[in-house]
């Protein structure tokens, strides 16, 4: 039976999350994402599942901001339709990815990194385990790589990995996105985890359990809504790192849609 508690304020979904489970061994945590030999396992480590309450901010989500909980939703249509066409991505839709994000954080330069594509006939579904996309070290190493020429200046000055995340089509009916909140989330819960490419190893956080930890999400998201996912911030005194994860709603439908969506990598620079 689906578990649904109506409280005063906001409606809460039961539902379950995956945590960090370490490897036994003691060993490092690594995570492979290339292509490998039939049968050879990709990661060191597992998933431990726990109960999670998921609070619907619906209708309160303007009360969360990036600075205070490390995500914001806002509301914003774009024309763009052609998800199949990767280069019209990067020349439609990419633009007005960059714009949103200046218009929502007052940043000076955005740039892209990277997108992931999750639809029903791709090869990318939503992540179902609980995690942070950019370690302290990692989010530097991305400016590093991306922005070559001007690192060294750039790393002076205060910066931010955001991902910006949308639904494809809508309203998302099932594995809504829940998003932790950051400004409540002791930093000692994330696990740095080795994250190797063919050419380079870069790393990401997996998120250790913990019951004071609070989880959200807006349900029924559609598409013209969106939402900012602070993964770094090299700035004190805000939220910095978001934990996420896709999760079996227990209110879908019997028969939902499958959630298709785009996020879009992006860092953040500021004056
Ligand atoms: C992300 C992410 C997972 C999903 O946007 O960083 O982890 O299921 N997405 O959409
Ligand atoms: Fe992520």
């Amino acid at each position: 039976m689906a578990t649904v508690t109506e409280t005063t304020s906001a409606p809460v979904v039961e539902t379950t999350l995956n945590f960090y489970n370490p490897p036994a061994d003691g060993s490092k945590p690594y995570n492979i994402v290339y292509e490998l030999p039939e049968g050879t396992p990709t990661r060191n480590f597992g998933d431990k599942p726990f109960t999670v309450s998921v609070q619907d901010i619906r209708g309160r989500e303007h009360e969360f901001s990036l600075d205070v909980n490390g995500f914001q939703f806002e509301k914003r249509f774009h024309e763009f339709n052609d998800w199949s066409n990767d280069d019209a991505i990067k020349s439609e839709y990419y633009p007005g990815v960059i714009t949103a994000i200046k218009e929502t954080t007052g940043a000076k330069e955005v740039v892209i990194f990277d997108h992931t594509l999750r639809t029903k006939n791709g090869s990318r579904n939503p992540v179902m385990v609980v995690h942070v996309d950019q370690t302290p070290w990692s989010a530097a190493e991305r400016i590093r790589v991306h922005c070559p020429e001007k690192a060294d200046e750039l790393l002076k000055k205060r910066f931010q990995i955001i991902n910006y995340w949308k639904p494809l089509t809508g309203p998302v009916q099932e594995f809504p996105l829940a998003l932790g909140d950051a400004g409540n989330m002791n930093l000692d819960d994330v696990v740095e985890v080795e994250h190797r490419y063919k050419e380079r190893t870069g790393e990401t956080g997996s998120v250790r359990f913990n019951p004071e930890q609070k989880y959200y999400y807006l349900s029924g998201m559609n598409t013209d809504e969106e939402v900012f996912i602070k993964c770094y911030d090299s700035l004190e005194g805000v939220a910095k790192r978001t934990p996420h994860s896709a999760f079996a709603d227990p209110t879908s439908p019997p028969n939902a849609l499958p959630r298709e969506s785009i996020e879009v990598r992006t860092l953040v620079f500021y004056d």
